[in-house]
């Protein structure tokens, strides 16, 4: 059993990152005719590893069931960047011990990034006993072999900041039309209020060539859309000695023909000219960048650790409208960092007002355990804090939708995703520039891009019809 530890983590060795070729060849199917429920909180990182996950599942034999009563076994993969995600956790658990009193032979696990931090490893093993499994971000890869070694004890398996790059991964993909790909793993910018770089560990880049090679097997496969996954996906390379820029990643992307490339995240601080050139320049590549902002006060900014001010993001959001003016941008923001000041916060809602964003993910401030923002002083009270979201929440959704009533009466290429959840007999899908759809004919068109006219606009979606 090795416990994870977030000091260590905040220390990077200069140990070399291995790739490590798995063999897929696992058939040890101990669990045929049992079921698996599989619940992933978080952010496309922890979706991809679900897949991961489920694929390492059903090589056992195990079958997908969504119902908890009926689960064999059941995998929680967790989320830590904001401190709620532990009343989800404890919240679960409850049913968990309860599924298991009903079912003795129950295997329940625990896996994502609460699984990376100290303190919730340790409350599983004090508390939590009946939980039989525990695995961090770096150890999917073992979790046939934590089933299958399990011997009436808590079986954990976590490391803290080392990390290796794992290839031949299956997946169970949820979608046979879009798909994840990780470019890189981890994270080194260590901005003062983030856990991700404890849990994630330090930044490794795949290579270019595996990145390639699966974009093309997924190209073969009928797949229409690739996003390219990583924390800052436009540090890629920069950890690898002769290894591509992001930019230049992006091109041999586009190049393998893939209908739609996309990328999520690109951190302000490495975003280069090549970049924007690289976006502007292929057809394939999708208009929409998602540049987290997370605070509008260069000072504010610079206790972040963000490495750029309000006036440098300013200018890289000019340049890329210059270059690109039908460019969709979204962002993130948060609010009430300790002691943001009523002058701190006008400068979000001045950038947010400059910025005019199609879309913005905000959050209160949440301390993480063991990030340096997490030991600053804070006066600011909880209300304040709420108020201000409240007032950036009503900004930017204003923006939102004049942004999106500019797209009525308009004709825009849609790939079609499935049948909306809500309505049966409407289908879904997104534009290039990341704009849900919601189509009232098509079910035909399903996996295709075609030409739709919008007919009405929200502030999170757009209604539409199919041009035939
Ligand atoms: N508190 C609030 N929001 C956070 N985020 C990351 N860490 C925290 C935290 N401690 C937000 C950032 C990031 C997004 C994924 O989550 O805005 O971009
Ligand atoms: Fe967290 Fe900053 Fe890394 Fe994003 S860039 S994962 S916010 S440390």
């Amino acid at each position: 059993m090795k416990l994870p530890n977030l000091n260590e983590a905040r220390k990077r060795t200069n140990k070399e990152t291995e790739y490590i070729y798995l063999n897929q060849n696992y058939d040890k199917k101990a669990f045929v005719g049992e079921k698996y429920f599989l619940k992933t909180y978080g952010c496309q990182m922890n979706v991809h590893d679900g897949e991961e996950i489920a694929s390492r599942l059903e090589s056992l034999g195990f079958t997908p069931t969504d119902t908890l009563e009926q689960a064999d076994i059941i995998i929680l993969n967790t989320c830590a960047i904001r401190e709620n995600a532990h009343d989800k956790l404890y919240g679960f658990l409850g049913r968990c011990k309860h599924a298991k009193k009903n079912n003795k032979n129950l295997i329940i696990g625990i896996c994502g990034c609460m699984a990376q931090e100290e303190s919730v490893v340790k409350e599983l093993i004090a508390k939590h006993p009946y939980v039989d499994i525990v695995f961090g971000t770096h150890n999917i890869h073992e979790l046939q072999d934590l089933i299958l070694n399990r011997k009436n004890k808590q079986n954990i398996e976590v490391y803290s900041c080392e990390g290796n790059v794992y290839e031949n991964i299956s997946y169970k993909r949820d979608s046979n039309i879009k798909a994840w790909v990780n470019i890189q793993y981890g994270c080194d910018k260590f901005c003062t209020y983030c856990i991700v770089p404890y849990t994630r560990g330090k930044q490794r880049s795949r290579k270019s060539s595996e990145i390639i090679k699966e974009v093309e097997q997924l190209v073969k496969n009928g797949y229409q859309e690739v996003t390219l996954l990583g924390q800052n996906v436009n540090a890629y390379g920069k950890d690898l000695k002769d290894e591509m820029s992001f930019a230049q990643l992006l091109e041999a992307v586009a190049k393998t023909n893939i209908a739609r490339v996309r990328f999520v995240t690109s951190h302000p601080w490495d975003f280069t000219d090549e970049m924007i050139e690289t976006i502007a320049k292929y057809d394939n590549i999708m208009p929409y960048i998602h540049l987290p902002l997370q605070s509008g006060s260069s000072r504010i900014l610079k206790l972040m650790g963000r490495r750029y001010t309000k006036e440098e993001y300013l200018n890289l959001y000019a340049k890329i409208k210059k270059a690109m003016p039908n460019c969709a941008i979204t962002t993130d923001i948060i609010v009430g960092f300790p002691n943001e000041t009523d002058e701190d916060f006008k400068e979000t809602l001045d950038v947010v007002n400059k910025c005019q964003y199609d879309s913005a993910f905000t959050f209160i401030f949440s301390p993480r355990e063991g990030t340096p923002a997490a030991k600053m002083e804070d006066e600011t009270d909880m209300t304040t804090k709420e108020e201000r979201l409240q007032e950036l929440n009503k900004l930017i959704n204003s923006y939102s939708l004049a942004a999106n009533k500019k797209y009525i009466d308009k004709i825009v290429p849609v790939l079609i995703e499935g049948i909306s959840e809500k309505d049966k007999n409407k289908v879904f899908g997104y534009t290039d520039t990341m704009k849900l759809v919601n189509i009232t004919n098509g079910q035909d068109k399903i996996g295709q891009i075609v030409n739709v006219k919008i007919t009405d606009a929200k502030s999170f979606s757009l209604d539409g019809i199919i041009e035939e």
